[in-house]
């Protein structure tokens, strides 16, 4: 913490260096901040808002640079006027405002002049820094002038980033089947950075080409503990399930997606003669729906131990002809199965993407707990009883 301000109104929000290399700080200037929800009238910060009366500083939005008195500020940029082969040199600017706007540039211009300049530079015939070498490298790229002998020298490069990005730009002679290319990228595969190795995997492991499928799966054998290879490995799987189930059931892995699919079968077999076929229920209501079912939903273990012992007497109100018999004469698996299904279909649980959320998922082991705490003989519950039981 470097900056600090008398001005009540100091609202920080932004910085970046600019072209000078000096540090530029957006201040939005401004009385409140705040989503108006929380700020009604009768709250405790409206109360505060109108006690100073700063509701309506506003529109004065204004930029700081900040100078430190040991640095002189470097000159003003004119790329926009000069030809392409001035703005080469810039590729390899201490300043990254320079070398990421002179790419841009060198991009936008598309003088293809420059090609044997850039190589020089990207392949270090040319003396330059890593980050020039870079810069050069992915401006090829840009400029669609990429060629074997540069990518050949990049993947040999002494900075790690430098063979990572090499890798990556030979995507275009992967995706070709080059067994070649696979041959070179895949000895990279024991390169001594972690950023290499796990470039290897990701532009090799969705490739169908035999030896780049053995290389990625001796990579993961030879690291066993590496988490980034192992996320990368399951993250391009799950692309090819989705590609194959669909975003939503091929965002499952792959023994949960059997689970539902099986429990998809036993469904349709056995439960939508009175639940119907969409979880809706028919018109005879012979049952209720299952879609949006709020217990199903809520506790896991609710819907287990109607499968295990049945069900009767009143849901929400509402009596049935029939009761919900124990299906208890069937496997773990089986319950599991068919309500990891309903769960997915009807009630809409995700996979357990996101920390924390519960996966719609039932597991056979769950079963056999709930299946254990109780004697085979036990009745049909009654909903009072599960939610006083279960559902505190
Ligand atoms: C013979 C008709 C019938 C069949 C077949 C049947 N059910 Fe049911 N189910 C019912 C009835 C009736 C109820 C409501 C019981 C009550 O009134 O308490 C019910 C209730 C339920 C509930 C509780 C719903 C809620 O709102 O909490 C679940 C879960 C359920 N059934 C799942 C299944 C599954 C899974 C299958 C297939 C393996 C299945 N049912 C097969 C008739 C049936």
């Amino acid at each position: 913490e470097f900056i600090a301000s008398t001005d009540f109104f100091f609202r920080p929000v932004n910085t970046y260096t600019g072209p000078d290399g000096l540090l530029y700080i957006i201040d939005m200037n401004r009385g409140i901040i705040q989503e108006s929800n929380w700020t009604r009238k009768g709250t405790f910060l409206r109360g505060k808002i109108d006690y100073f009366n700063i509701a309506n500083v506003n529109q004065r939005g204004r930029i700081w640079r900040l100078v430190h008195d040991d640095f002189t500020p470097g000159p003003k940029p004119h790329m926009l006027d000069v030809p392409a082969a001035d703005l080469v040199q810039y590729l390899d600017h201490p300043n990254g405002w320079w070398r990421d706007n002179a790419q841009k540039q060198l991009i936008l211009l598309d003088d293809k002049a420059v090609v044997p300049a850039l190589q020089d530079m990207a392949t270090g015939r040319k003396n330059a820094s890593a980050l020039g070498r870079l810069h050069a490298l992915w401006t090829l790229e840009g400029l669609n002038a990429i060629d074997k002998p540069v990518l050949l020298t990049a993947l040999s490069d002494a900075d790690p980033q430098m063979r990572k990005a090499a890798i990556w730009i030979s995507e275009r002679y992967l995706h070709q089947q080059d067994t070649g290319m696979i041959t070179r990228v895949g000895q990279l595969a024991n390169d001594a950075n972690y950023d290499v190795k796990t470039q290897v995997l990701l532009s090799l492991g969705a490739n169908k080409h035999p030896l780049a499928q053995q290389i990625t799966q001796e990579l993961l054998a030879k690291n066993p503990d590496n988490e980034m290879l192992k996320r990368v490995r399951f993250s391009l799987d799950r692309n090819e399930d989705a590609k194959k189930y669909g975003m939503k059931l091929g965002s499952f892995p792959a023994p949960e997606r059997k689970l539902i699919l099986a429990g998809s079968e036993i469904y349709k077999g056995m439960c939508s003669p009175c639940h119907g076929s969409d979880g809706m229920g028919l018109p005879t209501n012979a049952a209720p729906a299952l879609k949006g079912a709020k217990h199903v939903n809520h506790d896991r273990d609710f819907a287990i131990r109607i499968l295990l012992h049945g069900l009767k007497g009143p849901i929400e109100g509402k009596t049935y002809p029939s009761e919900m018999a124990s299906m208890k004469d069937n496997s773990d698996e089986w319950i599991a199965s068919v309500l990891s299904y309903i769960r997915y279909e009807f009630v809409g649980t995700s996979a357990r993407g996101v920390k924390g959320r519960q996966s719609a998922v039932v597991q056979p082991e769950e079963v056999r707990k709930v299946r254990e705490a109780y004697t085979s003989a036990r009745e049909a519950w009654t909903i009072d009883e599960l939610e006083k039981n279960i559902l505190k």
